[in-house]
């Protein structure tokens, strides 16, 4: 396959709370990880699939990926996770097959992700070469603060993106940045921007939010199983 999407699942959810960790925690009957997986696996073209699982469940995700995979032409591959996310995402990119050339990294947390948006991400990168993010314009006035919490300047939220996932880049790209990388990054595409390589911002969806806090979890059933009124 040319196309690899990396899932990482490998966190423990610490703000979610959970005894689980986070990706197999159940939101209306089915687990994150294998939520976030119904996408990837309705993809049209073959691809390459890394979930990064912790340690202890690398069978269950196994199971799970399969079990989503169903028919559909897809490899699967499962490793496991590291300490940070970007030590999940390495692991991940250490085990592409040799003809990947555009890689899509995803937080299996985004569990809601329409299959739409990793279309226009696939696509975003064929078309200009460049690695390419969903992201939602910021609504709330942003205002930077001092160490004992006082007010300082308003940050012009125009020039503001709140980014999602999943990002795409040209492997060659991805594979530089990560080889490079100097400090911990919460997302792929910062790492890209030091490298030097230029990241397009596209239009996200507002169903690929982060299942963070107690809240989210509540929001995605909402999601997928709306009161009846
Ligand atoms: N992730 C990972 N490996 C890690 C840390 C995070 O694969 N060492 C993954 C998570 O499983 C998640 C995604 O990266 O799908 C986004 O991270 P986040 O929402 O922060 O998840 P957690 O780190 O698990 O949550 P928390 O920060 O609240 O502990
Ligand atoms: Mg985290």
């Amino acid at each position: 396959p040319r196309v690899a999407v990396i899932v990482v699942a490998a966190g423990s959810g610490s703000r979610l709370g959970h005894i689980l960790p986070k990706a197999f925690v159940e939101v209306a009957g089915r687990t994150i990880l294998s939520r976030s997986l119904d996408p990837v696996f309705a993809l049209a073209d073959a691809v390459q699939v890394v979930i990064v699982a912790p340690a202890d469940r690398l069978a269950e995700a196994e199971q799970l990926g399969s079990d989503v995979a169903g028919s559909a032409s897809a490899y699967l591959t499962v490793v496991q996770g590291g300490a940070t996310r970007q030590e999940s995402v390495a692991r991940g990119l250490a085990v592409l097959r040799a003809s990947v050339q555009t890689v899509l990294v995803h937080d299996a947390a985004r569990a809601l992700t329409p299959t739409a948006q990793f279309d226009a991400v696939i696509d975003a990168v064929a078309a200009s070469g460049r690695g390419a993010v969903p992201g939602l314009p910021v609504s709330d006035t942003i205002k930077r603060t001092d160490m004992l919490g006082i007010a300082l300047e308003t940050v012009d939220r125009s020039e503001l993106s709140a980014v999602q996932t999943p990002q795409g880049f040209p492997r060659d790209q991805l594979e530089r940045a990560y080889a490079e990388a100097g400090h911990d990054a919460t997302d792929d595409a910062a790492l890209v921007t030091e490298a030097g390589f230029p990241v397009a911002i596209i239009p996200g969806d507002p169903l690929a939010f982060k299942i963070t806090t107690a809240w989210d979890l509540r929001r995605a059933e909402q999601e997928l199983q709306p009161a009846t009124a």
